[in-house]
């Protein structure tokens, strides 16, 4: 790699050629205020102005986050001009933003804040016309919010890079420019799939996640039997919301947390995971056995699933039919839970913790229902619960180690964990694939293959002479070549799997918020470091259970045995499997 030497405030430095000066002093261990630029160029358009810095070579400042460092460079972060062209940048932004930080959930961590404060804005020198608040919230999983909005562009490039959708862009023109769907449409007027990719880039209160707190509150108040359940990826960034290091797992203490909190109950939907690779897996078998329709496709990601019914309503019968995991452990919860604790299912009220926002509209689909109910009743992301903990003053970090309830659902595999990384649903499915297709164990525990963060990965399994091939992608860019290659006829895939965020749920658009901004000196890409370390967690959780293959779970099996009968029975059909529609993207 060509270096190049540059001095930062007369202190010189030896940095990579063709790095930003923004990209540069950072890897020194400055920090310059930024807000449009995020993830090294994944958006970049130069459009906030509150990086401005003097530099040798250059008319004028410049904004750091699009000028390259050259050799030789002077660069001056502090000199009166930048300061006081950094500060005006900020003061114009917020005299166009509709400031009730007391009433935003951005409140604790708002880039625009956080810069506000690093830039010294303090008075309202620009006053004039704002922008008028237009809150979207037809969606029951994102807020959209024009008020708050800043223009950056970080959501537009998100979606584009995660998905090649485009939901969003710059309506408008001047002072009435906005950031919406098509001719100012709501998302849920779009083909939005509402992963909340977008919504974990925002540097302010303008996307969120929409707050189920507060149902959580009304059924503690009630006095309903509230039952909470936490899907893998949650315990490999809760720790981050409490200062702790990206990675570290935290699964004792987000139980502890949970206890702390009032819920009766606390569960794994790991459970639930192993429970689909059983249904998933007799499918499959189904499918293949019977010369019904193949490459079978997972189900548990609803960013995909919206994703497929909007835009490949022709493939749906490639879907598997399994609900996704937390669907199926409300079920079981309302159902078998219900019976053996002499509990009528109506008072029993289901809060999912999920790293995920299109998980809060997927427990609202009406095909999800049994006898008129919700599987599910509430979905709080990973950061909402942070904030729950946080409200009840909770120490996190001093938390002791407690482990989930034991009793009905409390065991699961360590293929129940890896559910939460991309690729994970296909390795545990490989562990159990084999046994359900002959009865005997086929010995492999890590699919090496299948691991990492390629866009789209592939593999083979022989199986007593059959070749299996089976597929795996994330991000609905990558999803679209399978697809279209299934639509073709061109493909030789038995089995895909298929996650809607990039990476899986560990970088799901419900996990805590990658605050560009506060992070100095970050890794290359910043967005890949933290998916790497989120991933590690829980692949060091599945090594440390004695039991890692979802067939050998032994409350599955007594659930099978007590009440189910066996895999993709009528019961289990009734509770576990559910139906998919195609839809028009744009329907107003
Ligand atoms: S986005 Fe930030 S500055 Fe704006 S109201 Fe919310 S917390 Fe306050
Ligand atoms: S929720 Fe997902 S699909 Fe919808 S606008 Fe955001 S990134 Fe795009
Ligand atoms: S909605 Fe958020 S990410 Fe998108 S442009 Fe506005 S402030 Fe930036
Ligand atoms: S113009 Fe550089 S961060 Fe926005």
């Amino acid at each position: 790699m060509a270096k190049v030497n540059i001095k930062i405030e007369g202190i010189s430095y030896e940095v990579e050629a063709g790095l930003t000066i923004l990209e540069a002093a950072k890897a020194c261990g400055y920090e310059i205020p930024s807000l449009c630029a995020f993830n090294h160029g994944e958006c970049s358009n130069g459009s906030c102005r509150v990086c401005l810095v003097e530099a040798t070579g250059a008319r004028g400042l410049v904004a750091s986050c699009v000028y390259p460092v050259a050799e030789g460079m002077e660069i001056r972060i502090g000199s009166p001009a930048a300061v006081e062209a950094r500060r005006a940048s900020v003061e114009l932004l917020l005299s166009n933003h509709n400031i009730n930080c007391q009433q935003c959930d951005k409140n604790g961590q708002c880039e625009l804040l956080h810069v506000a404060h690093l830039v010294g804005a303090r008075e309202n020198r620009f006053v004039g016309a704002k922008t008028p608040v237009s809150i979207d919230e037809l969606t029951p999983s994102i807020v959209r919010d024009t008020s708050k909005c800043i223009l950056c562009g970080r959501c537009i490039a998100r979606c584009q890079n995660a998905h090649g959708l485009g939901i969003l862009g710059f309506e408008n023109r001047g002072f009435r420019t906005i950031v919406s769907p098509a001719e100012n449409r709501s998302m849920a007027n779009s083909p939005c799939i509402l992963c909340g990719q977008c919504v974990s880039v925002c540097p302010t209160g303008a996307l969120m996640e929409k707050s189920e707190i507060g149902k959580v509150d009304a059924a503690f108040k009630a006095g309903k039997h509230v039952v909470v359940q936490t899907a893998p990826a949650v315990r490999a960034a809760l720790g981050e919301e409490f200062g702790m290091p990206v990675g570290t797992p935290v699964t004792g203490k987000m139980v502890a947390a949970l206890r702390r909190l009032g819920f009766a109950k606390v569960y794994d939907t790991n459970f639930a995971a192993d429970l689909t690779i059983m249904e998933e897996g007799t499918e499959l078998l189904n499918r293949i056995k019977n010369n019904g329709v193949l490459p079978m496709i997972t189900s548990c990601s609803p960013g995909w699933i919206n994703y497929a019914e909007y835009n490949y309503g022709d493939l749906l019968d490639h879907l598997s039919s399994c609900k996704s995991p937390h669907q199926m452990q409300g079920a079981i919860l309302k159902s078998y839970y219900a019976e053996q604790k002499g509990i009528d299912p109506k008072d029993i009220f289901v809060v999912s913790i999920m790293p995920c926002t299109a998980k809060k509209d997927e427990k609202e689909r009406e095909q999800l229902k049994v006898n008129g109910l919700p599987d599910v009743d509430a979905v709080l992301t990973t950061r909402e619960l942070a904030r729950m903990i946080k409200r009840a003053g909770i120490m996190f970090t001093r938390l002791p180690d407690e482990e989930f309830d034991a009793d009905i659902m409390g065991d699961y595999t360590g293929a129940g964990v890896i559910f939460g990384v991309t690729g994970g649903v296909m390795e545990a499915a490989l562990r159990t694939v084999y046994f359900v297709l002959t009865g005997e164990e086929h010995g492999a525990i890590k699919f090496e293959a299948v691991r990492g963060f390629d866009g789209i990965r592939e593999a083979s399994l022989d199986i007593n002479g059959m070749t299996v091939n089976v597929a795996i992608a994330h991000g609905m860019k990558n999803a679209k070549v399978l697809l279209d290659e299934i639509r073709e006829g061109k493909s030789k895939y038995h089995f895909i799997e298929v996650m809607g965020c990039p990476g899986g749920c560990i970088a799901g658009g419900g996990q805590p918020i990658i605050r560009s901004c506060f992070l100095p000196n970050e890794d290359d890409d910043i967005l890949d470091t933290y998916k790497e370390k989120r991933a590690q967690a829980l692949y060091s959780e599945d090594e440390r259970q004695t039991l890692r293959q979802s067939h050998k779970n032994p409350q599955v099996k007594a659930l099978y045995d007590e009440f189910l009968g066996e895999p993709n029975s009528h019961k289990a059909h009734e509770l576990l499997h559910t139906t998919y529609k195609a839809r028009e993207g744009f329907n107003d």
